[in-house]
C-alpha cells in the first residue's frame, strides 16, 4: 500500500490492534485522530503541531516523516512553540547540540503550564544516550514522551499509550534491523525532498557519535528508494537529495549487490527529475565508477561534499578514517581531471586529541591545494562512549580556537576567489524561495549549490530558470533572469 492512498476513515479503530506494519500504525493514527477531534470540538479550535529539527538533513527527513503522521491524525501545523504537540527532534555530534536543547526545554515546560492539553516529545540521536534520558526522566519530567532514532515510525502509538496511561513514556531501541516503508511523510518544500538510501553508519570515526546512536549501516532496496522518487516527481519534486551518512557503501547490506554508482544510474533514468544530491560522500569508499557516472550525467549536481576532517595523515590515522592525506589529494585529483570546474566542499573538525601545529599545517595545506568552495569547520567536542573522549592528549581550548580562526580565514579568502570567477556567468537555478530580507527578491539555488539573489515573483518557486550572474557577493550572487 502506498502512504499517500492511507484512509484512516476505513480503519475500524475500536477492533484489535494489527500486529504488521505499517498497518499497526495506521489503525493508532485512527485512534489518535479520534482523540483530536474530541479535543477539537471541546476547545473549539484546531490542535496544532509543531516539530523543531536539531542537527544534520537525516534529521530534517525524519521531521518530515513525523510531521506526516501527526497531519494525518489531524493536527495542523504551525511555526511557534505554543502548539499542542511539540517535538524536538535532537542531535548529540557536538556538545552545543544538547545544551540548546536542556536551553528550550524550560521555555517548553512555561508553555505547558498554561495548556493543560499540550504535549511534549522529545527524539532523535540525544535519546540514545542513556545519560540524557536519565536526566530528563528526574529533571524535566513534564515531558510526554521519550523515543529514539530507530522506532519514529511509532509516534501514533507512543501518543495512544500516553493518552491511555499516566507518566512519561519512554521507548528506546538500542539498535534495529527493521526498514518500515509506506508511511505518511509532509515534505518542506513542495519542489525538493530527501531521500534515504541508508540508515546508520559503521565506520565508527574515533570522534563520532553517530554510529553508536544510529546503529548499523542499513540500505534500502534499490526498488523501495526508485518508487518513493517517482512518486516524488509524480507529485512536483524536480530535486532530490540521497541521504546517508556513508552514501558510497551503499548496497553492501542488500542480497542484490547493487553500488552507489549503479543505483545513481537507475534514478539518472526517471523522468520528470531534473536534479539529483547526495550526501554524505565518505572518501574511502568513493570508486571510480561513481566518478564515472558522475561526469557522464545529465541531473546529477555539479557539487560534491567531501569531508576531509583533518590534513595530517597522523591525525587521519587515529582519527580511523582509513585514508591519508596523499589518498584524499590523489582522489580530488581524479575528480577535477574528469569534472572540471565541479564544486568541492568539506568537513574539517580541529583541534582533535594531539593535533599539532604541524597537524594543524597539513589541514591548511590541503585546504590551500584543493581550494574548496565552501568548507564546514568544526571544533573538536568531546563525545562520552567514543574512544577520542579517553585520548589523554586534548587540545587546549584557546590552541584549538586560535587554529580554528585561522582556517576560517584561510577558507574565506579562498572561497570569495572561487565564487568571484562566476561572475559573468550565465547558469540555471532552481528558484526555492522569496528573500527573507527583501520581499521584492526571490532565492535560486545553482547546481554547484551556490545561492542567488535576483528579482521575480513567487509563481517562479520550484521552477529551473536561466539568470545571469551580475554580482558576486562573497558567498552568493545578486543575478538577474534572461
Ligand atoms: N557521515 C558524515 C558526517 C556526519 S557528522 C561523514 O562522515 O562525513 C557531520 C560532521 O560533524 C562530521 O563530518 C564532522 O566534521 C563533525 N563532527 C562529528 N563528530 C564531531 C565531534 N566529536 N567534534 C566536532 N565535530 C564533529
Ligand atoms: Fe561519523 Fe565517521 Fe560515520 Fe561520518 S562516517 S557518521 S564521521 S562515524
Ligand atoms: Fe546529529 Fe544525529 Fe545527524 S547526532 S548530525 S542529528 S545523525
Amino acid at each position: 500500500m502506498n502512504y499517500m492512498e492511507i484512509d484512516l476513515d476505513r480503519i475500524d479503530s475500536l477492533g484489535t490492534e494489527p500486529s504488521k506494519e505499517p498497518e499497526r500504525q495506521y489503525y493508532f493514527m485512527a485512534k489518535c485522530r479520534d482523540w483530536v477531534k474530541e479535543k477539537e470540538a471541546e476547545t473549539g479550535r484546531p490542535l496544532t503541531f509543531i516539530t523543531q529539527t536539531f542537527g544534520c538533513q537525516m534529521n530534517a527527513k525524519d521531521s518530515e516523516k513525523l510531521a506526516g503522521i501527526l497531519e494525518k491524525i489531524g493536527f495542523k501545523e504551525t511555526d511557534t512553540e505554543e502548539a499542542d504537540f511539540v517535538i524536538y527532534n535532537t542531535c548529540t555530534v557536538r556538545e552545543n547540540a544538547n545544551t540548546r536543547v536542556y536551553g528550550r526545554l524550560g521555555y517548553l515546560n512555561s508553555l505547558k503550564k498554561k495548556n493543560p492539553n499540550m504535549m511534549i516529545a522529545l527524539c532523535g540521536c540525544m535519546m540514545q544516550e542513556d545519560a540524557v534520558v536519565d536526566k530528563i526522566r528526574k529533571s524535566y519530567r513534564f515531558v510526554d514522551i521519550i523515543f529514539g532514532t530507530h522506532n519514529i515510525f511509532k509516534l501514533a502509538e507512543l501518543m495512544y499509550n500516553r493518552l491511555t496511561s499516566k507518566g512519561m513514556i519512554i521507548d528506546i531501541w538500542k539498535d534495529t534491523d527493521q526498514i518500515v516503508e509506506d508511511l505518511p511523510s509532509e515534505r518542506k518544500y513542495q519542489f525538493k525532498a530527501g531521500v534515504n538510501i541508508m540508515y546508520g553508519c559503521n565506520n565508527f570515526c574515533s570522534y563520532c557519535i553517530v554510529p553508536y546512536v544510529r546503529g548499523r549501516e542499513r540500505s534500502r532496496n534499490p526498488e523501495d528508494i526508485i518508487n518513493e522518487i517517482k512518486d516524488l516527481v509524480a507529485d512536483g519534486v524536480v530535486e532530490i537529495m540521497l541521504l546517508g551518512q556513508n552514501v558510497n557503501s551503499y548496497g553492501k547490506t542488500l542480497s542484490t549487490t547493487m553500488s552507489f554508482a549503479d543505483l545513481l544510474k537507475e534514478i539518472e533514468k526517471i523522468e520528470g527529475l531534473k536534479r539529483i544530491r547526495f550526501m554524505t560522500s565518505h572518501p574511502k569508499d568513493l570508486s571510480d565508477s561513481l566518478i564515472e557516472v558522475m561526469k557522464n550525467s545529465k541531473k546529477i549536481c555539479n557539487h560534491l561534499h567531501l569531508p576531509v576532517q583533518s590534513g595530517s595523515s597522523k591525525v587521519l590515522k587515529i582519527m580511523n578514517r582509513k585514508y591519508s592525506k596523499e589518498d584524499y589529494l590523489s582522489l580530488v585529483e581524479r575528480i577535477k581531471t574528469a569534472m572540471p570546474g565541479i564544486s568541492l566542499t568539506t568537513d574539517i573538525i580541529v583541534g582533535f586529541p594531539g593535533e599539532t601545529e604541524e597537524d594543524f599545517l597539513e589541514t591548511l595545506d590541503v585546504v590551500k591545494k584543493v581550494r574548496y568552495d565552501s568548507a564546514y569547520t568544526f571544533l573538536y567536542s568531546k563525545r562520552t562512549g567514543t574512544p577520542a573522549a579517553n585520548m589523554d592528549n586534548q587540545v587546549e581550548e584557546a590552541v584549538a580556537k586560535e587554529r580554528f580562526d585561522r582556517l576560517l580565514k584561510v577558507i574565506q579568502e579562498i572561497s570569495s576567489e572561487l565564487t568571484k570567477t562566476h561572475e559573468g556567468e550565465v547558469q540555471e537555478i532552481l528558484v526555492e524561495e522569496v528573500n527573507e530580507q527583501n520581499n521584492s527578491l526571490l532565492t535560486g539555488r545553482l547546481s554547484n549549490n551556490m545561492l542567488v539573489h535576483f528579482n521575480g515573483t513567487p509563481d517562479m518557486i520550484g521552477s529551473l530558470i536561466k539568470v545571469k550572474l551580475t554580482e558576486c557577493k562573497g558567498f552568493y550572487f545578486i543575478g538577474e533572469r534572461i
